[in-house]
């Protein structure tokens, strides 16, 4: 059995994490920590948890995600994304556990038209760039580093849910052309990471969903998905949304899945396959 800790257990992530985790119970033996049960930003209380529970593997999904905020609040966003990475890593270290770090595309700055390998640099435009920045540069080499991007799910607040709290609506919604990624289903995201830990692999894996497109190719998907007419969906540029957008947004973010193609893993589903596929989830789920 590989004992396996999950922090941000609440999360989008996190909650996801479990159910996959535990879909392979006879392989694992699972614990969730939440915010409420563990501050990954406190020193002392990860030491004792992870000496408490004594895991093989701790996949930390905790974070600070909210990337405007983070620009208003960069301690805090340096606390829970890198100086939390740091704490978990000394625990990791004193008790012989692998540390899996889930990072983001905001590390790189999103000014190219090709697709970023693992090993691209990173040039972080935001706070919530650099922090996540900081929390991959905690890393020791047998740790894993999953970067990912654009992530809705079932669980939590996602663009997946709001195109849909819209789309139920009448009137028009406006997405941007010039924000270009690939959306990624959690539940994938949560299978793949399972897969690398199972593995045992190592290093910087990129995992997200086959696949890219624009936020309005995305509401459109989902609006067409909903059964609803997809023209009520208006292209727009990122200038013209509103000024509370603080934080900078990679303008082309798409995630090369390349050293888990070459470890010969089965590529993600096309973001154009799964993200339906959650719509009809939810739909049916009610959200
Ligand atoms: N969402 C995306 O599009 C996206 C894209 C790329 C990468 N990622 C990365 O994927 C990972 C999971 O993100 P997600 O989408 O699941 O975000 P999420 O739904 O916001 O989950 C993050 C979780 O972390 C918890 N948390 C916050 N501060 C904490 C602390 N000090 N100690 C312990 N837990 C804390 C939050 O709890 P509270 O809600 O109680 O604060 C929340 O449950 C993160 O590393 C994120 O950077 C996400």
């Amino acid at each position: 059995m590989i004992r396996v800790l999950v922090t941000g257990a609440g999360g989008q992530v996190g909650r996801e994490l479990l159910l996959a985790f535990n879909s392979t119970s006879e392989l694992f033996d699972v614990v969730g920590l939440t915010s409420a049960d563990l501050d990954v930003g406190d020193r002392t209380l990860v030491q004792s948890a992870i000496e408490g529970l004594r895991p093989d593997v701790v996949v930390n999904s905790a974070a600070m995600t909210a990337v405007d905020q983070c620009e208003l609040e960069p301690d805090r966003a340096f606390r829970i994304n890198a100086l939390a990475v740091r704490n978990l890593v000394e625990a990791c270290d004193r008790y012989g556990s692998q540390l899996v770090q889930i990072s983001t595309d905001y590390v790189f700055d999103g000014e190219t038209s090709v697709p970023y390998v693992e090993w691209d640099r990173t040039n972080p435009q935001s706070v919530y760039g650099r922090s996540k920045l900081g929390g991959e540069r905690e890393l020791r080499p047998s740790d894993l580093c999953v970067r990912t991007a654009w992530v809705v799910g079932r669980f939590g607040s996602n663009m997946a849910k709001t195109v849909m709290r819209l789309g139920s609506g009448t009137g028009a919604l406006r997405f941007v052309t010039d924000q270009i990624g690939s959306p990624t289903v959690a539940s994938d995201l949560a299978r793949a990471i399972v897969e690398l830990v199972l593995s045992r692999s190592r290093g910087v894996f990129h995992l997200t969903s086959s696949g890219s497109g624009s936020w309005f190719d995305f509401a459109q998907l989902v609006v067409t998905a909903m059964g609803e007419d997809r023209s009520r969906v208006l292209p727009i540029l990122t200038q013209d949304l509103p000024a509370e957008r603080r934080a900078s947004r990679p303008k082309y973010s798409v995630l090369d899945n390349v050293a888990w193609r070459l470890s010969g893993f089965e590529a993600l589903p096309q973001w154009s396959d799964a993200v339906p596929r959650l719509i009809r989830e939810l739909a049916e789920g009610g959200l």
